[in-house]
């Protein structure tokens, strides 16, 4: 596996491929690999040439500092995952390289960005189309693969693409769990085990709400979820949504043949996890 880290070293190697006709699979992340990433991984080997992977944790979309400094970083196992995996090409930029002067450029995605991850956390998704325009165009991807664990990211990236005219396929795969449900988070190594332990009560909570919205109108379904998950006092929940799935916006009701997601953050201690589920 070839392991860059500069930025023309990237150019270079992605527009010798593209000119030898080789079919270009990527797959952004950053980092503290688990088998979510590693089967987005697999995807695009299985539909492409030569997989590229990005391993940076991008500051510009980072909204907490602590968050941040406390995120995973362990590059040398990555890069040994990675490996393992057959991936062709490791792109790990250092934060003054992607970023060698503060971008000016602002994106707005409007409604799409007023819900839930947009509103919980100001500036995340422009740092997110940032550093993912900056990697397209670094990378010349022909397909790119991101996860339906960040739902309301794919379809600020679907936009993105479309509003931008990138010229390449975006792939969204279902999300990998643990054997209890936990949906995997390179967040999940900084729960603390009595928090680790309570965390699977996040997909049941979604379970639970799925269940109650086939009797039960949204307001009075959300209700019980939420009072299902405070019975456990070390989750803080920040919201728990019952959105359309493409737009992401609140539904007042569901099964008027509109795509539905239930979508929920939650603290446990300083760690922020999401989930969701798609009916
Ligand atoms: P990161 O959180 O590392 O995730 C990288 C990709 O893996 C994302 O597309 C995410 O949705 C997917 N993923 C994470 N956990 C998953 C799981 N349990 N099952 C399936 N897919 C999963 O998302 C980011 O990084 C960044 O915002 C990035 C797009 C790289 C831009 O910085």
């Amino acid at each position: 596996m070839l392991h860059l880290s500069s930025i023309s070293d990237i150019r270079q190697q992605t527009e010798l491929l593209r000119r030898q006709g080789k079919r270009i699979g990527f797959v952004p992340t950053m980092g503290a690999l688990h088998e979510g990433h590693l089967t987005l991984v697999r995807a695009a080997r299985h539909q492409n040439d030569i997989t590229v992977c990005s391993v940076f944790v991008n500051p510009a979309q980072f909204n907490n500092p602590e968050d941040y400094r406390l995120y995973p970083r362990i590059l040398e196992k990555d890069a040994q995952m990675l490996a393992q995996e057959g991936c062709d090409i490791l792109f790990s930029p250092a934060a003054e390289e992607m970023y060698r002067q503060t971008p000016r450029l602002h994106f707005d995605f409007g409604e799409l960005e007023q819900v839930m991850e947009g509103a919980h956390r100001p500036g995340h998704f422009n740092g997110v189309a940032t550093v993912v325009s900056k990697l397209f165009h670094l990378v010349k991807p022909h397909q790119a693969f991101f996860g339906q664990k960040d739902l309301q990211q794919f379809a600020v990236i679907q936009q993105l693409v479309l509003d931008l005219s990138f010229d390449l396929e975006l792939v969204c795969y279902p999300i990998i769990r643990e054997e209890d449900g936990l949906a995997m988070s390179s967040r999940n190594r900084r729960l603390a085990p009595e928090q680790r332990a309570v965390a699977p009560r996040l997909y049941q909570a979604l379970q639970l709400l799925r269940e109650k919205l086939e009797t039960l109108p949204v307001p009075a379904a959300k209700q019980e979820a939420e009072a299902f998950l405070q019975r456990f006092p070390q989750i803080k929940l920040e919201y728990l949504e019952v959105v359309h799935a493409q737009t992401l916006q609140p539904l007042q009701e569901v099964g008027q043949g509109a795509p539905v997601a239930l979508c929920l953050a939650a603290f446990l201690g300083e760690v922020r996890l999401i989930d969701n589920l798609l009916l």
